[in-house]
């Protein structure tokens, strides 16, 4: 006999609607808050929250440094691969991390530096402006390339050429963009020190990075005003993978695995936590309440739901294992919130694999996620790392599972064997720019938390009512019984009739 049979069939995301509730001032659009916590976090970080319950999947056809960057500025944030190098992995988050984030760590020069040396260094680093200081990061002044011509000049120091501290309006320990910006704007410079109270510089802010910025309200930052950045690791090379990712500047880590209740995910997340315990970990997938308090026990501080629905995963038809990510996301659900009862410690859930669009995504959270993940809502964009191509006269990019047999080279790392694979390779249709098609998607969800009358993801939690539906009665959600133009629906099968 099997341990156990559940006869209840497990449900998907497409079988259920949310009931509305009763909207108010509070819960009107505007009013609403996407924000969520991304890990469990023994001291309140304001760097480990999303500000958009989604996230990008760990994918080579999906999460590189433009998507990890794109999405940082939008809110969320996307996971590098590993299936790669650890080397290339590392190179990925450094310039993610070398991204400028409106507040630039300045790279700075001496004040006995002769003009002819800075010069050269213009030209290697590709900047135009570098502030003087001395050796303890004291304020001197600022040159740039107007204030020189390298050929009268060569054999001049820099201090002789810059323009002097005195001369200088700085900003005094300021973290707020929008306070650089006042202060930029009545000077003439192009760029705004920061120093500390004692004049020991800090960041540059530059004029032409600040529109930028005021356009990215959500972006997530980490302490250093770099870009947040994610990435994931495998169960065999952590203990080289970690470090140099760590080294890179990386924020959260999430072990990739299309079965997370191991022993193997118990080591890595019991060796990192060991070794670096400020960097948050995310165990899974798991689909089952027993591998959610598994990997919670042994250190997970956010943990990853789902097996077997992701668009591109055949994992369910080639050995038999998955569960439907709604049942998955409702038992995980209530054993996060035993967990929180017991423990006081809040551990994040993520639903993943198979979420397709706004409707998907606020049934998952309404279900009990905290977010989402997804591929192929991103393989989509511009700034996955894929090339269009266009097949039937549509132009697509191309998608491909990590257990796939393109990602094959890196099989291994993810699914603990080579022998047959657990995804597939296709297209999915181009869908122009990341910051073009997000708003929409987070309107709707805003839209239906109106409905329930949810201002948070919390109250959504709290609050929402759901119920599953007949397939009748999906079809009758649909247009139905009119032609449409130009689509594909059936003509005869509408009903003509009175
Ligand atoms: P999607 O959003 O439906 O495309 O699903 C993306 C998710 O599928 C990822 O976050 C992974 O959890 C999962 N996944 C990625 N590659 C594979 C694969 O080759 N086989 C099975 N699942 C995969």
């Amino acid at each position: 006999m099997p341990k156990k049979i559940h006869l209840e069939p497990s449900r998907t995301l497409m079988e259920f609607r949310l009931l509305p509730g009763l909207t108010t001032e509070q819960t009107l659009i505007h009013n609403i808050s996407l924000r969520t916590p991304m890990a469990y976090q023994e001291e309140e970080d304001s760097k480990y929250y999303l500000n958009i319950p989604i996230v990008a999947a760990a994918m080579q056809s999906v999460s590189g440094v433009k998507m990890a960057i794109e999405l940082a500025k939008l809110g969320g944030t996307a996971f590098i691969y590993c299936s790669q190098p650890i080397e290339s992995q590392a190179e990925m988050i450094r310039q993610i991390k070398r991204y400028k984030a409106g507040f630039v760590p300045p790279e700075t020069v001496s004040p006995d530096m002769l003009i002819r040396d800075l010069y050269e260094l213009t030209r290697q680093r590709g900047y135009n402006t570098f502030p003087v200081v001395d050796e303890q990061k004291h304020l001197l002044g600022i040159i740039t390339k107007n204030d020189y011509d390298v050929k009268p000049h060569g054999d001049l120091t820099v201090k002789e050429r810059m323009i002097p501290r005195k001369e200088l309006t700085v900003g005094v320990n300021i973290d707020n963009i929008k306070q650089a910006n006042t202060l930029l704007r009545e000077t003439h410079q192009s760029v705004l020190p920061i120093v500390d109270e004692q004049d020991r510089l800090l960041f540059l802010v530059f004029r032409k990075d600040i529109r930028n910025h005021l356009d990215n309200p959500h972006e997530i930052l980490d302490e250093h005003k770099r870009y947040f950045a994610s990435a994931a690791i495998n169960t065999h090379d952590y203990m080289e993978r970690v470090p140099a990712l760590v080294e890179a500047g990386v924020d959260f880590l999430a072990i990739d695995s299309s079965d997370g209740h191991s022993v193997f995910q118990q080591k890595t997340l019991e060796w990192v936590r060991e070794h670096y315990p400020h960097i948050p970990v995310m165990g899974g997938n798991i689909i089952t309440e027993d591998g959610f308090d598994f990997l919670v026990e042994h250190g997970a501080r956010a943990v990853k739901v789902g097996m077997g629905s992701g668009s591109i995963c055949i994992t369910q038809e080639q050995k038999g294992t998955g569960r439907g990510l709604a049942t998955a996301i409702i038992k995980v659900a209530e054993a996060r919130d035993r967990y929180f009862k017991k423990s006081g410690r809040y551990i994040p859930i993520v639903a993943d694999g198979g979420i397709v669009n706004s409707k998907d995504i606020v049934i998952a959270l309404a279900l009990g996620a905290d977010y989402v993940m997804m591929g192929r809502y991103f393989a989509r964009m511009d700034e996955s790392p894929t090339e269009k191509v266009t097949i039937h006269n549509r132009v697509m990019k191309p998608y491909w599972g990590e257990g796939s047999a393109r990602a094959r080279e890196w099989k291994e790392a993810r699914y603990h064997q080579l022998i047959f694979v657990e995804g597939v390779e296709g297209f999915v249709q181009y869908a122009g720019k990341l910051r073009d098609n997000l708003p929409e998607t987070l309107a709707k969800i805003k839209a239906a938390m109106s409905s329930v009358g949810a201002a948070n993801i919390r109250e959504l939690h709290e609050k929402a009512e759901l119920e599953v539906v007949s397939a009748l009665s999906i079809r009758e959600g649909k247009a139905h019984d009119i032609y449409l133009p130009g689509s594909e629906n059936d003509y005869t099968a509408i009903d003509w009739g009175n």
